[in-house]
Order: C-alpha cells, then structure tokens, then sequence
C-alpha cells in the first residue's frame, strides 16, 4: 500500500493523498446515506452504511487511504454520556463531569461496547483495493475531555480550565480513563482490519506550552507508545492542531506528525521532518478557488519536495460547501505533481 509505504519513508511512486473530513456533506452520497440511516448518530452505529459512506470518497475522489467513518465523541458517549449532534450546532452531551463526583457517571471496558465499529472496520476492509490503507481514529484524551467537561464544542473552554488550573488532579483522573479506553478501543481497531491509526487533537492550541505537554501531548505520546509497543508494524499518525509555537519539544515513539494549515510546511520541516514524516498540509479553504488551490500545492510540494516523507492532506478537515470538483481535481494534481 503506497500510503503505508509513505508512513513507513519508503520509496512511492508519488506522494499519496487523502483528505480529513473526505466522507461528509460536500458529497451528496454522503447526504443520501445519512437519510438512510436516519441520523448522524444512527449512521456511526450502522457498519453496513458506515462502510458505504467510508468507501464513497475512494471511489470518487481516488484517495490512496480510506478513514474509517465515525466520531471521535462515540467513545465518551460509550462510556456513559448521553450524545446528541443538534442541526446547526454540532455535538452535545446531557451531562457533563465537573467533580469528582460526576466521575461516577463513567464506565469502565467503553472499548467493549463500540462492537459497530469494529463491524464496519471488518466491512471496509473486505471491500476496499488491497493497495488502499484503511486508518483507524480517535480523539485525544483533552479533546476528548473538552466535550466532556463542557458538554459541547467550546470558544473559551472555560470550565476545562477552571478544572486545569483548580483542580488538575480531577482533569488527570478523566484523561487516565479517557487513555484507557482510547487504548483498548484503536487495539481492537487495529485486531479488525485498521492499517495505521490517527489520533485527533483538534483542540491543542487552547493550552500554553507547559500546561499542554502536561495534559495533553503526554497523553497522545503514552498512547501512541502503547500501541507501537504491541503493533510496531502499524503507522501511528499525531495531528495537535494549531502548535507551531511548540515543535521544538515534539518528541515521542510515533510516525507521522500531522501538519495544520497555520503551521508552515517549511517550518514543520526543519524542526520535524528529519524524525518523523509529515501529513498534511493545505489550507481547507483554498479548495473555493482553483487557482488557489494550485498555487497552495505547489507551495508545499516546492518545500516536501518528491523524496519519500511527505504524505499530502489538508490541514484540517474539509468544509460542507467545498466543491467537489476541486477536491477530485486536487488529487489528480497532487499525484501528476509530485510523480517520480
Ligand atoms: O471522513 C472522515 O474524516 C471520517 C469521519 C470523521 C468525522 N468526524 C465525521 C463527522 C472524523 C475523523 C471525525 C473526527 C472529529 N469529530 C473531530 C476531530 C477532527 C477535527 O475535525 O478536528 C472532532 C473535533 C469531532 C467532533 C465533531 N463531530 C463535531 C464538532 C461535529 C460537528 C461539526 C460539524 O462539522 O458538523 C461533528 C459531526 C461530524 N463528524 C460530521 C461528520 C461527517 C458532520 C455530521 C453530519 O452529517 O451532519
């Protein structure tokens, strides 16, 4: 598999390309699907139409890498915390943990009760190309514990803080659970099929420097040596977005670093590029316009050059009103581009 080959540094034939966010509603596939199932939520807890929406980028777009479709949110939903998505307002819980004593409402073994997951991983597999990876996912332990804490998605992350700062032996207690959980569940994804793993760390540039390696990037590092320990052949992939200021102290037994579209390239290069490859990373919106969008993937292949270490993606997820015809186009271009 070309992507896997990529992960690994090893010599492809291009640089292989795949998109975060690349199964969602910019494809009308994807709409029709989601109907189907009934809801959002019912459609992450279907591995038959899981599977479908998984595999409609591929065909449609001809990425090099399937993701697994899901949330990262079913995992505290499995252990123990009621989830909604609400139509323009994104993911909410009804409880949330802000004392000790709400810590009872978590469950142990969440891992065990996400069995629809590792279905669709099994479905995907049997009918996905062999050359196509398929990368399993989850969220970090303090994204994770953001939607936690707060009961959905934050601007200030006021009461995750409050705790962070009051009370961070509370805030350790839920990431070492969270971690638990988070192990067991990419393990079990990797014994059904997964090829590498993707760990999310979609709210890491809420923390300064001292307080994010303490609750976060330890976290992400203690899992991504968990798995490597016990699958040493599976890429393990770290995305904490938005942390250009932090590079210097990015260290830690993993393979692929995920590059935001606020980090530049040139930058991640220096400071990472010769110890762990990287993914990623152009700016999302630049896919409105197709000039731009070229002028962006010239910019960084002229810095990742056509050497092995690069893997192409966004630098964040796509947008539900991205015109597909740009995003199909992209990875014609990438893969013409960048031929060896
Ligand atoms: O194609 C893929 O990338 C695989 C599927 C995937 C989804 N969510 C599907 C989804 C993955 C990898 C995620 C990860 C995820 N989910 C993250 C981390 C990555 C990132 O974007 O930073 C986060 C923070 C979430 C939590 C989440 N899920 C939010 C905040 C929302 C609402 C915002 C939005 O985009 O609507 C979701 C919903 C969600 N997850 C959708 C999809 C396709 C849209 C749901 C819909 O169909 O209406």
């Amino acid at each position: 598999m070309i992507f896997i080959d990529a992960c690994k540094r090893q010599p492809t034939p291009y640089t292989p390309i795949w998109m975060m966010r690349q199964a969602g509603r910019y494809l009308i596939e994807y709409m029709q699907t989601r109907e189907r199932a009934g809801s959002f939520l019912d459609l992450c807890k279907n591995p038959e139409l899981a599977c479908e929406v998984t595999l409609q980028p591929v065909e449609i777009l001809d990425v090099d890498a399937a993701i697994l479709f899901s949330d990262i949110l079913v995992v505290p939903m499995e252990m123990g915390l009621e989830l909604g998505f609400y139509q323009g307002e994104g993911p909410r819980f009804s409880q949330t943990i802000r004392t000790q004593k709400d810590l009872l409402l978590l469950q142990e073994g969440a891992e065990n009760r996400l069995g629809y997951v590792y279905e669709a991983i099994h479905r995907i597999r049997e009918s996905l190309h062999q050359e196509k990876a398929l990368i399993g996912f989850c969220g970090s332990p303090w994204t994770l514990a953001t939607y936690m804490i707060e009961g959905e998605g934050s601007k200030t992350y006021a009461h995750s803080k409050k705790m962070l700062y009051g009370d961070p032996k509370l805030l350790h207690a839920i990431l070492a659970q969270v971690s638990e959980a988070l192990k067991g569940y990419l393990a079990k994804q990797i014994e059904a099929g997964v090829n590498a793993v993707m760990v999310f760390d979609s709210w890491a540039a809420a923390l300064e420097e001292s307080v994010y390696f303490e609750f976060s990037w330890e976290y992400m590092k203690e899992i991504a040596s968990f798995i490597k320990a016990r699958y040493p052949h599976i890429p393990v992939m770290l995305f904490p977005k938005g942390i250009a200021g932090f590079l210097d102290k990015i260290e830690g037994d993993f393979d692929v670093f995920g590059v935001d579209w606020s980090t530049p390239m040139d930058l991640a290069k220096a400071k990472l590029g010769d110890r762990y490859v990287l993914q990623g990373n152009l700016e999302p919106a630049r896919l409105y316009d197709r000039a731009k969008m070229e002028e962006g993937v010239d910019h960084i292949l002229s810095i990742m050059g056509k050497e092995s270490g690069h893997i192409f993606n966004l630098g964040h997820g796509m947008m539900p009103d991205l015109p597909r015809e740009n995003a199909i186009e992209l990875v014609k271009m990438v893969r013409q581009k960048s031929a060896r």
